[in-house]
């Protein structure tokens, strides 16, 4: 939303300035003072400026908060702290292949959905528990130690909040 707003601000920008040159441009009316050396250079400084902040830092500006966005925004709104922004990012790498899981677009089929097991209330331990040991109670094989420590209990932790939502 802003982004679009942003944009179309920066594009208004441009036209306008674009068409302030064109007009300076033009001869100056008989009888009035020719511009100096002086004010030209100031309008091509100006100008320049605008295009530059513009055409780079506005896309820049976008570009980042764009980024930060995304990888801080879990499933249905839910912002995520340092450690579950790690989880989810290791979720994508070591446990999206097999489980479905909304908030990290993980459609995998292999283990159960874990927006739905448990109606999708997962706490941290439980998830942690089956990372450690796996699983292999008849629905399929999951290995034991897919991650260890810290990594561990930053999916656990990410998976548990995003979890049926
Ligand atoms: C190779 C596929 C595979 C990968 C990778 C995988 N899982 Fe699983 N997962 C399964 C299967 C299959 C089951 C069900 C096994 C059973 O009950 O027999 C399961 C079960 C689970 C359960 C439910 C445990 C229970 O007691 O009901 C959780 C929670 C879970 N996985 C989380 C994870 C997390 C977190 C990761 C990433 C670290 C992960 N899984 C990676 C296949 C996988």
């Amino acid at each position: 939303m802003i982004g679009t707003l942003v944009f179309v601000l920066a594009f208004l920008a441009i036209g306008l300035s674009v068409v302030l040159a064109a007009m300076r441009s033009g001869r100056p009316p008989a009888g009035s003072r020719p511009e100096t050396r002086g004010t030209r250079r100031a309008w091509g400084l100006g100008i320049a400026l605008v295009v530059l902040v513009v055409g780079v830092g506005v896309p820049l500006l976008i570009l980042v908060s764009n980024g930060e966005d995304h990888a801080k925004q879990g499933a249905g709104g839910v912002d995520l702290n340092a450690s579950q922004t790690t989880g989810r990012q290791l979720f994508a790498e070591k446990c999206a292949t097999c489980h479905t899981l909304a908030g990290s677009n993980a459609v995998g089929r292999v283990g159960p959905n874990l927006d739905t097991l448990n109606g999708g209330d997962l706490k941290p331990a439980f998830v942690l528990d089956a990372i450690e040991h796996g699983r292999a109670r008849g629905a399929g094989q999951m290995p034991a130690g897919l991650l260890y420590g810290a990594d561990a209990k930053d999916v656990a932790n990410y998976v548990a909040t995003v979890a049926g939502r």
